[in-house]
């Protein structure tokens, strides 16, 4: 049969890169947020095992401080990975952006969806990353995990200094919005064309995929999976990573 000379379908493969290049500035001084401990362990180790507990992902790699890349190669080293996936690490940039481009840059071919995730989601569950990378499979080329909204969020004219009260512009029906995490998943192709070609500052990358007209999709967040931004962030992972050493001893 002539469908004999076909090559096999490869299967997709799956990378993730980890911006963890930032200082913190949020969180209070110290070492570079990704580097801070949670239960003993840096914040990034617990972000890279996240990722790399999904069977899907082959590789990971890290954005580092700058002036930090031979420290978290040591760290790397040095914590319990699992063997099937490999590590990169390259140093960061100025901005998250930049970072993340950065890491796109040092992508090895052979891998077709790239997953972007904040070291600063320590603790996203591994059914989170798992779930993100099923929708890019099934066909989109950008999802990001997200959640309703506790708050009622207001738009206004941002005061020039912190006294000044701030006339409101708009109130957006919560029921719309929600609050969006990572790990964001893309076809790969798409993630390097949105950093190639959009150039104004941007908080998340699938807002670059959606500028270039194309549909991003939201599939369900987790609680754990919040970023440790300011100080009682961390009181809040302390709680978590105390919860589940408590369930894992049952
Ligand atoms: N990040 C990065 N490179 C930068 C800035 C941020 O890789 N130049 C990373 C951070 O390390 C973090 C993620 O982007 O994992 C999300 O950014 P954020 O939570 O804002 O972290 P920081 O920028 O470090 O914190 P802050 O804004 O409070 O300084
Ligand atoms: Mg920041």
């Amino acid at each position: 049969m002539s469908d004999d000379s076909r090559p096999l379908p490869t299967p997709t493969r799956t990378a993730a890169v980890i911006p963890a290049a930032g200082r913190g500035v949020r969180l209070g001084p110290g070492a570079p947020k990704a580097l801070r401990t949670l239960g003993g362990t840096p914040m990034l180790i617990h972000a890279v095992r996240a990722l790399a507990a999904s069977r899907a992902v082959s590789l990971v790699v890290v954005v580092a401080p700058p002036d930090g890349t031979a420290e978290v190669k040591s760290l790397l080293d040095a914590h319990a990975l699992p063997d099937r996936t490999d590590f990169l690490v390259v140093p960061g940039g100025d901005s998250r952006q930049e970072s993340v481009k950065l890491g796109l840059d040092a992508l090895p071919p052979g891998h077709d969806i790239v997953l972007v995730h904040d070291a600063a989601r320590p603790l996203v569950p591994v059914d989170t990353v798992d779930a993100v990378i099923e929708a890019v499979r099934d066909g989109a080329p950008a999802v990001v995990p997200a959640l309703p909204l506790a708050d009622t969020v207001k738009e206004v004219e941002p005061a020039v200094t912190t006294a000044d009260p701030e006339p409101v512009v708009a109130t957006p029906e919560r029921a719309r919005l929600r609050a969006v995490q990572t790990p964001q998943g893309f076809d790969r192709a798409t993630l390097i064309r949105a950093h190639e070609s959009v150039t104004e500052n941007v908080t998340d990358d699938a807002s670059m995929v959606e500028q270039l007209g194309l549909t991003v999709v939201v599939v369900p967040g987790h609680e754990e999976a919040f970023k440790v931004t300011r100080p009682l962030d961390l009181v809040l992972a302390e709680a978590v990573l105390a919860r589940r050493r408590l369930n894992d001893g049952y």
